[in-house]
């Protein structure tokens, strides 16, 4: 390589000591527009219809379709993209067909799903969430970020941020839970993580917001299922992770599978224009899902050339491996049915990513085996995967302060889920080594060492149907079946129980019980693991439920029968040793549901920040004819939104507002003194909720507007405040018109969503 001029190195330095940057946003958009328009004044026809394709290297597939003749293609540039090669090697064999091989040399964009790490495999993002550590999640997508860049890819499909409220949905465990707020947030803070402040770095990769949209609403919690929604409820409730994600800057929307009010998404016009577009300024490009311009055809829209057509229209610039555009478009145009302008706007759109990726400079930007050595599991980021396990995990139940335990003696460790590593990664981990995780029994070895020994058994099958233990532990997640008779199995586990001083129960779901095409009708416990349970508690011994579910279980029969339970979701490659650290007292747990635990199946969708009907049940009841309840199960859930225990307490003083009226420009202020009365250091998130009390459509009984977490030694007090504008006031009226109406309004400040003060003010013209 030649070394540039010493002067040239000068001049390129100086205005960055000074701070200024040598080519301005402006100029930057001005070069990239000329670039691209000189490289489509060149382009034919075929050529830019083929930037329009994206195709999977087979590697990981979660259809039925998978990609052929890739290497023609690319040579004939009839592929934009490439997705599921992990390897910096093969990308850059592929990058090298695309620009010494095809006629114009136009790099491809490589993506992957890195939804939670790469190789360094962080919580399940619904764990993730449990952390409330905005900070922390922001790390863990740069992490990511780091190694998937190292090893060759671009553009990662996350974050997910569908917002979902029916735990029988398998993918709940790939988003941030039931909330607005929260989810807007996470959504935004994975942006920043994943895109840092340059998507032209060698670190970068451009996120893509999925499942846009309310995927997560899918009737009945069945997978790929319609959706059927108001517009108030949309833009109050569901819309706003996906903007927030986009207002951070994300570089690419992925359409969703789902039908939404009649018009399934990859079709909807509406949605992928008039919102996206022209209500929120998107600027990045389209991708849809995996073959869901395809399934258009089933949705009932039309043959592959009319759904193709209907898609590009509707504002879809990338079809993922069902090559409808690849292989209609050319003849929808010569009949009329689109226009060149509909493939020059998404050719542009997905060129100008590359652009943006820093692709037509160095298309081998991000691959770098050297780098790849270095970054892949790395001591750091495997001590951040550690933490932040230890932080996403909830302590549901301690009675008697049972945990910590002690190190020392003698613990069983018994389930199915105890001794999988392929089960910790979790659901849509599909780059983890996981021939090489270490299973909770080997995590717990390693970080305790010879202070306490560990006898191990199974216990029990996961489930006791083999059809659905094969269904459920499919993608190399599987665990090995134990043929003999359940009571057999359970007597032995009993017998190494015998000797110890506490009985650990790994129980729950597999990893594959959640994530996608995974819906659930039963969310409990699997039978024949509640039954080794049960004889677990039988033994008299005291026992600790660790949890293992990528979704809110009910929990009822657990919750009054165990003294422990710690939801350990799927915590990533460091699982074992973070459940170490927490049962062991190393780490204090934090996390906080991030969504509602019910009683029952049968009270699904349950949510905290549901209207309060025409007929509420009045304070302290659960029952009551003629009230808006259930005859059987209280309309309460198990654990409440934004629950979690410690092993220290936290006392609230009582809260205060620095007005009892504001006006719209003014900010109101809400104090909380919060004490840790206990005897360990330890963090509480502290939770701020408002209420509507009276507007022009109904609103939620409670809505999150605000978080802290905080961490307070022994006897340490804070005072921690929140501020409240008429920003945080504001919904989505009938004309849906973002407005704050001046009124009454409730706050809250506590512990979860359930246990707060309250004190009213009033918003003033
Ligand atoms: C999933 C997406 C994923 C895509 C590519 C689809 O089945 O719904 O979330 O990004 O496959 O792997």
């Amino acid at each position: 390589m030649k070394t540039p001029p010493q002067w040239l190195i000068f001049v390129c330095i100086i205005p960055l000591l000074i701070g200024v940057h040598p080519v301005n946003g402006q100029q930057r958009n001005r070069d990239m527009d000329n670039f691209i328009k000189e490289l489509m004044a060149q382009m034919t026809l075929d050529e830019k219809i083929g930037q329009l394709n994206l195709v999977t290297a087979g590697e990981v597939t979660t259809g039925e379709a998978v990609s052929t003749d890739v290497e023609s293609n690319i040579k004939e540039g009839k592929i934009g993209g490439i997705f599921s090669m992990t390897s910096a090697q093969r990308i850059r064999a592929a990058q090298e067909l695309a620009v010494n091989h095809s006629r114009l040399k136009i790099p491809i964009i490589f993506g992957l799903d890195v939804i939670h790490g790469y190789k360094t495999i962080f919580p399940i993002p619904l764990g993730l969430a449990a952390s409330w550590d905005m900070d922390l999640i922001q790390e863990t997508a740069r992490i990511a970020a780091i190694e998937a860049a190292a090893d060759g890819l671009n553009w990662t499909f996350s974050p997910m941020v569908d917002i979902s409220r029916d735990a029988r949905w398998g993918r709940i465990s790939e988003g941030s839970g039931e909330d607005t707020y929260l989810g807007s947030r996470i959504a935004e803070a994975m942006v920043r993580g994943y895109q840092g402040d340059d998507l032209a770095a060698y670190n970068t990769l451009m996120a893509c917001v999925k499942h846009f949209a309310l995927y997560g609403a899918a009737e009945a919690g069945r997978d790929y299922n319609t959706t059927d929604m108001s517009l108030h409820r949309m833009y109050n409730e569901y819309l706003p992770p996906y903007k927030a994600a986009i207002d951070a800057g994300a570089g690419s929307v992925m359409t969703s599978f789902n039908d939404i009010n009649g018009i399934p998404a990859t079709a909807n016009q509406w949605l992928m224009t008039d919102v996206l577009r022209k209500q929120w300024g998107f600027n990045g490009f389209v991708v849809t899902d995996y073959t869901a311009i395809n399934e258009l055809i089933d949705h009932g829209l039309g043959d592959l050339q009319a759904v193709s057509a209907l898609s590009l229209k509707a504002g879809v610039e990338m079809d993922m491996v069902g090559e409808g555009f690849l292989t209609t478009l050319k003849k929808s145009l010569e009949e009329g049915k689109v226009n060149e302008a509909d493939i020059n706007r998404a050719c542009r759109l997905v060129l100008e990513a590359k652009y943006k990726l820093g692709l037509f400079e160095d298309p081998f930007r991000y691959c770098d085996e050297a780098r790849a050595q270095q970054e892949l599991l790395n001591p750091t980021h495997l001590a951040k995967a550690r933490e932040a396990a230890g932080k996403s995990f909830v302590l549901l139940k301690n009675e008697g302060q049972l945990l910590p335990l002690k190190k020392q003696g003698t613990v069983a460790l018994i389930g199915p889920l105890a001794n999988t590593g392929s089960n910790m990664p979790g659901t849509w981990s599909v780059s983890a080594d996981l021939e090489n995780t270490p299973s909770l029994l080997e995590g717990m070895q390693t970080a305790l060492g010879s202070q306490v020994k560990i006898l191990h058994h199974q216990g029990s099958n996961l489930l006791a149907d083999t059809v659905y233990q094969d269904r459920a532990t499919m993608f190399g997640r599987a665990i090995p079946r134990d043929k003999r008779p359940e009571a057999e199995i359970i007597a032995e586990a009993l017998e190494i129980a015998k000797g110890t001083d506490v009985i650990i129960a790994a129980l729950g779901e597999s990893s594959e019980m959640s994530g996608e095409s995974s819906s659930r009708t039963d969310i409990g416990i699997p039978d024949v693991q509640q039954r080794l349970l049960a004889k677990l508690l039988e033994t008299g011994k005291p026992v600790v439920l660790v949890l293992f579910t990528g979704r809110p279980l009910t929990l009822t029969w657990e919750h009054g029968h165990v003294p422990a339970i710690l939801n350990a979701w799927f915590g990533g490659t460091e699982t074992g040793k973070a459940v170490a650290d927490v049962l062991f007292g190393d780490v204090n747990p934090s996390g906080k549901l991030p969504a509602t635990f019910p009683q029952h199946v049968g009270q699904v969708p349950l949510y905290y920040s549901h209207k309060n009907t025409g007929r509420p049940l009045a304070e302290g009841q659960w029952f009551q004819k003629f009230r808006s309840n259930y005859l059987d199960v209280s309309n309460d859930p198990l654990y409440p939104f934004g629950y979690g225990l410690s092993y220290t307490t936290f006392a609230y003083g009582e809260m205060t507002l620095s007005t009892d009226s504001f006006k719209k420009n003014d900010t109101l202020q809400v104090y909380v003194e919060v004490t840790n009365t206990g005897n360990h250091e330890g963090e509480e998130v502290v939770q701020l909720y408002i209420r509507d009390l009276v507007a022009s459509v109904t609103r939620p009984v409670k809505e999150l507007k605000g978080f802290r977490k905080i961490r307070l030694k022994p006897g340490e007090s804070q005072r921690v405040a929140f501020d409240i504008t008429e920003e945080d006031l504001k919904f989505y009226n009938t004309s849906l018109e973002h407005v704050a109406e001046p009124g009454e309004f409730a706050a809250f400040v506590g512990t979860n969503s359930r246990d707060v003060q309250e004190k009213r003010f009033f918003l003033v013209e």
